[in-house]
């Protein structure tokens, strides 16, 4: 460890993760293994914003364990643990809050977006996104991979950790986002954005049928079988590309052009392309997500990793705040 730049982010345990979680935020990350040093976390503090069942918020912190275990998180060598095990995080917001303007949290987008809908707005969703930046800074965190709708967050860390370093000198890394571009929107069923807010997601560890129910749930336009059909436009093949290769893309997409591919067929083959892929982690995940004791090690375990440096960063901004 510490030769390599360090690759964090954080997922929230509010629901059941689904396939545009995963090609979205999950699998990239894990795939930085190989050349980061991987910090992720469940951010159940950031949870605590919107939710309010203590059950809930346990069960999910271990549905999420179990996902990263079972999709071949090594956590040996990288650190996978709890936001609410390193309470440095929470010190560390109180001091960044007093240098954060009043101003730039409230053209934060989640903040924007309740308050113009006339929702409650708590101190936590206000203050979320100093919360964020204090899980990037304080661990020394060099690249943040996740879905475009976390760019602003990003943007923010690095306005507040700039203007810290100006006020107290370089204490902060000033990290860097990492985008998932091209798999950013992942489309839902009804072809909207993949979002548990529309309630369109497929649930990335659902059991067999369920996965292929859903697939076949996909919104599609009415043409028969025999018409040509344009596969750009299908919210079956969109979900298809994001899981087969540029060959059998190619393949699919003749086939709907040249007509006589039914729609139940070609949910057929994306059923397969997908199954191919999470059909071994599924089995995986069944197993060890009984094994409690076996996530609680997981998470003690990235909590003594991750808690090391959270406590020398933190010593760091106490001694240049004069604390
Ligand atoms: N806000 C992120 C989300 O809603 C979750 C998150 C919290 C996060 N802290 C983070 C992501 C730090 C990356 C880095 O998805």
């Amino acid at each position: 460890m510490g030769v390599k730049p360090r690759s964090l982010s954080g997922i929230k345990p509010t629901g059941t993760p689904h396939l545009g979680n995963y090609l979205g935020m999950i699998k990239p990350a894990l795939q930085m293994q190989e050349t980061h040093e991987t910090f992720y976390f469940i951010a159940d503090y950031h949870a605590l914003t919107s939710t309010h069942d203590p059950n809930k918020l346990k069960e999910n912190s271990y549905d999420l364990t179990a996902i990263f275990a079972s999709l071949g998180m090594d956590f040996e060598n990288h650190a996978f643990f709890r936001q609410s095990d390193i309470p440095e995080v929470t010190e560390l917001t109180w001091i960044l809050s007093c240098i954060t303007p009043k101003g730039l949290m409230e053209r934060a987008h989640a903040f924007k977006d309740a308050n113009s809908k006339k929702l409650e707005v708590n101190m936590g969703l206000f203050s979320y996104p100093v919360l964020m930046a204090c899980d990037i800074l304080i661990y020394d965190s060099n690249f943040v991979p996740v879905g475009k709708d976390q760019r602003q967050h990003l943007e923010i860390t690095r306005d507040l950790a700039i203007r810290f370093n100006n006020l107290f000198g370089e204490v902060f890394v000033i990290p860097e986002a990492i985008i998932q571009n091209d798999v950013a929107t992942i489309p839902g069923l009804d072809g909207r954005k993949m979002s548990k807010s529309y309630g369109n997601v497929v649930p990335l560890m659902a059991s067999e049928t369920q996965f292929r129910k859903s697939i076949m749930k996909i919104t599609t336009d009415s043409k028969t079988v025999e018409e040509s059909k344009d596969p750009d436009k299908c919210n079956v093949f969109a979900l298809y590309k994001c899981f087969s290769s540029d060959s059998d893309q190619k393949k699919l997409a003749s086939l709907y052009r040249a007509g006589g591919l039914g729609y139940g067929e070609a949910k057929q083959f994306c059923f397969e392309a997908l199954n191919y892929e999470l059909r071994e982690p599924r089995e995986k995940y069944q197993e060890i997500r009984k094994d409690l004791p076996q996530l609680e090690g997981i998470l003690e375990s990235g909590r003594d990793k991750a808690r090391e440096i959270a406590r020398q960063v933190t010593d760091r901004v106490r001694s240049k705040v004069g604390l």
